[in-house]
């Protein structure tokens, strides 16, 4: 294992033994919603956003504890925005990381639920954890960047350019930069707002192309990526007819898309001080193959 994969490791592992203990010491009734919640959190996944917070956050000299409560809001938003993406209403995907999705194992209703469920306690939690300026700033980031003037809004321009003969490149970036860019960029401007704002201008930058690119890469994975890896069904974009990166750009210039991103997200970090294992994240962004 390289270096920067055992270093990913360890924040993984770190993240995970806390989401563990969080969701093991409350008790949801009725048991199914809550059994519906835990078996999306828990099903795995990159865990790219709360890696992202937690890399951040040291590199800004800032402490776990501060960061853990918010690295686990972020990954019970990011997991409830995946269980209503794979609704039959939305993209109508069987498989999410490596099992069926939500719905198809607890049925549509209590997936909406789970949804619903893992974005108020992700408030909850942020709530209980707002105890100064920073920890309130990083809220504020976290539910700007989900809601209607982010993810849920990306969310929303993705549905309605399906099927569109007439689409625009503008277009496409709104929906890239608010359906996935934003609860990329996120955890970086948070573990800045955690740290009283060091680094906010570059941690931004760096975290929306960073998010850009997250999202090219996704794209361009759905066409030629292995669903053995990837853990989802592929291809559903060109089946669904979905303004993508690659429908707008083809996939060559999809690909000369992510290389330029990627260029762009190292050098909006040049003069960000120990941020050689951020500029290696974007890297594993780039080449990654699930
Ligand atoms: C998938 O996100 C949805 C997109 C924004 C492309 P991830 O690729 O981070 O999914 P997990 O969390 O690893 O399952
Ligand atoms: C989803 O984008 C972004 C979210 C906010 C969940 P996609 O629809 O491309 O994500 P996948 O490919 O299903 O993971
Ligand atoms: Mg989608
Ligand atoms: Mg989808
Ligand atoms: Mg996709």
């Amino acid at each position: 294992m390289s270096k920067i994969d055992k270093k990913y490791a360890e924040y993984a592992a770190l993240f995970e033994s806390e989401l563990h203990n969080y969701i093991n010491s409350f008790h949801a009734s009725p048991s199914v919603l809550f059994e519906a919640m835990k078996y999306s959190l828990e099903a795995g996944g990159k865990r790219v956003r709360p890696v992202l917070l937690l890399a951040a956050n040291e590199m800004l000299g800032g402490s776990e504890e501060s960061a853990l409560p918010f690295a686990l809001a972020l990954e019970m938003i990011h997991t409830y925005s995946l269980i209503h993406d794979d609704l039959p209403a939305m993209d109508d995907d069987d498989f999410r990381r490596g099992n069926p999705s939500n719905h198809k194992k607890f049925g549509e209703g209590m997936a909406i639920l789970a949804g619903d469920g893992l974005l108020s306690l992700a408030m909850e939690l942020c709530l209980a954890n707002i105890k100064d300026d920073n920890s309130l700033s990083a809220t504020r980031i976290l539910f700007a960047a989900a809601g209607v003037s982010g993810m849920v809004a990306g969310q929303a321009a993705d549905l309605l350019s399906e099927k569109k003969q007439e689409y625009s490149e503008r277009q496409l970036l709104y929906i890239i930069k608010n359906k996935t860019s934003k609860m990329i960029a996120a955890p970086l401007a948070m573990a800045s707002a955690l740290n009283g704002g060091k680094y906010m201008a570059e941690m931004k930058n760096f975290g929306r192309t960073l998010g850009f690119l997250f999202q090219v890469v996704d794209d361009i994975l759905d066409v030629e990526g292995e669903a053995s890896e990837m853990g989802k069904t592929l291809g559903k974009d060109a089946q669904e007819d979905k303004l993508t990166s690659v429908k707008y750009y083809g996939l060559k210039g999809a690909k000369e898309y992510a290389e330029k991103l990627y260029n762009e997200s190292v050098s909006s970090l040049s003069g960000v001080a120990n941020s050689a294992y951020l500029a290696k994240l974007a890297e594993k962004i780039y080449k990654r193959t699930n």
